[in-house]
C-alpha cells in the first residue's frame, strides 16, 4: 500500500471512534455554552481562561491548549486586530471590542475544537460586519460539503463570500484534521489551492473549519515578543468562528454545536 493511502486510511474513523469524537465535541460545546454568559464588558481574558480551566477540570477533562508547543494558557483570546492565538492575560474587555475565544478539550484522548467571536457591548458597524462575515463564511463552507468532496469546496465558498463583502481571508493559519491528535491531516485552507483540489473529505474524516476574516489586508504579523499573538498587519479588525466537523456518509455533522449556540442564519 502507498504511504499516502495508509495515512488516509488512518483518518477514517469507524463507529466507536466517531462516538468518541462526538463526545469530545459535545463537551467542548457545553464549555462554550457555559462561557457565553460571562463574556461581557469588565471581564478579563485571564478570567475567561480561569473559567475554562475550572469547568474542564470539574468535568474530569483536559485543556489541549495548555503547554501545546509551549502555549502558556488553556484557551486563546484574540481581541480586535488580533487574528488568532491571543494569550489570556490581565486585560479587560471593554464596550465595542470583539473577542474570539478558542477552546479545545481532550475527552478520553479525543479532541473537540471550536471558537466564537463575541461582540462586547455595543459594537461599531465595522465590527459587526466582519463578525457576521466570519460566521456566515463558516456556515457557507459547511453547506458546501458533500461526502467525498474536495477540500477546495471550503476555500471556494469562503473566499467568494468574504471578497463579495469587501473583506479578506487569512492564509497563514488554516483548519486541520483532529482526532487523538490536536492537529493532523488533512490541512484545511480557507482559500483554494492546488493541494486542496486533490484532497478528498471522505466519510469518517474529522476536521475543523475556522476562517479568519479581516476587515482590511489579509496579511499577518506575529508578535516577536510573545511568539504567539498574530495581528493584522494594518491594525484593522479580524474575526473568526470554528467548528469541528465529522464527514459522514450522509454529509457533514457539526460536532461542536448545541441547542444554545448561534446557529446558521444567526444575526449579530
Ligand atoms: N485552537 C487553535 C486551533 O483552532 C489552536 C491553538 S494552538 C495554541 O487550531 F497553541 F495556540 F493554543
Ligand atoms: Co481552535
Ligand atoms: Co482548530
Amino acid at each position: 500500500m502507498l504511504q499516502k493511502e495508509k495515512t488516509i486510511r488512518k483518518l477514517l474513523l469507524g463507529h466507536d471512534a466517531r462516538q468518541r469524537m462526538r463526545a469530545a465535541g459535545r463537551f467542548n460545546a457545553q464549555l462554550m455554552d457555559y462561557l457565553r454568559g460571562f463574556i461581557k464588558p469588565g471581564i478579563t481574558t485571564q478570567e475567561i481562561d480561569d473559567l475554562v480551566v475550572k469547568y474542564t477540570a470539574d468535568h474530569g477533562h483536559t485543556c489541549a491548549t495548555l503547554g501545546y508547543l509551549g502555549f502558556p494558557k488553556s484557551c486563546c483570546t484574540s481581541i480586535n486586530e488580533v487574528i488568532c492565538h491571543g494569550i489570556p492575560k490581565n486585560e479587560t474587555l471593554v464596550d465595542g471590542d470583539i473577542v474570539n475565544v478558542d477552546i479545545t478539550s481532550i475527552v478520553d484522548g479525543w479532541h473537540g475544537d471550536q471558537s466564537e467571536t463575541f461582540i462586547i457591548g455595543e459594537a461599531s458597524d465595522a465590527a459587526r460586519a466582519v463578525t457576521q462575515a466570519a460566521f456566515d463564511c463558516l456556515y457557507l463552507a459547511i453547506e458546501a460539503l458533500t461526502p467525498g468532496c474536495t477540500v477546495n469546496a471550503i476555500g471556494d465558498a469562503i473566499v467568494a463570500e468574504a471578497h463579495s463583502r469587501g473583506f479578506s481571508v487569512v492564509r497563514e493559519y488554516v483548519g486541520h484534521g483532529l482526532g487523538q491528535a490536536f492537529h493532523q491531516p488533512p490541512n484545511i485552507p480557507h482559500f483554494p489551492d492546488r493541494k486542496s483540489r486533490q484532497q478528498r473529505l471522505l466519510p469518517g474524516m474529522c476536521f475543523t473549519i475556522e476562517p479568519m476574516i479581516n476587515e482590511g489586508t489579509r496579511f499577518t504579523r506575529p508578535d516577536k515578543r510573545d511568539g504567539w499573538t498574530v495581528r493584522t498587519r494594518d491594525g484593522k479588525l479580524s474575526a473568526q468562528f470554528e467548528h469541528t466537523i465529522l464527514m459522514t456518509e450522509d454529509g457533514p455533522e457539526i460536532l461542536t454545536l448545541t441547542e444554545l449556540g448561534p446557529k446558521r442564519g444567526h444575526q449579530f
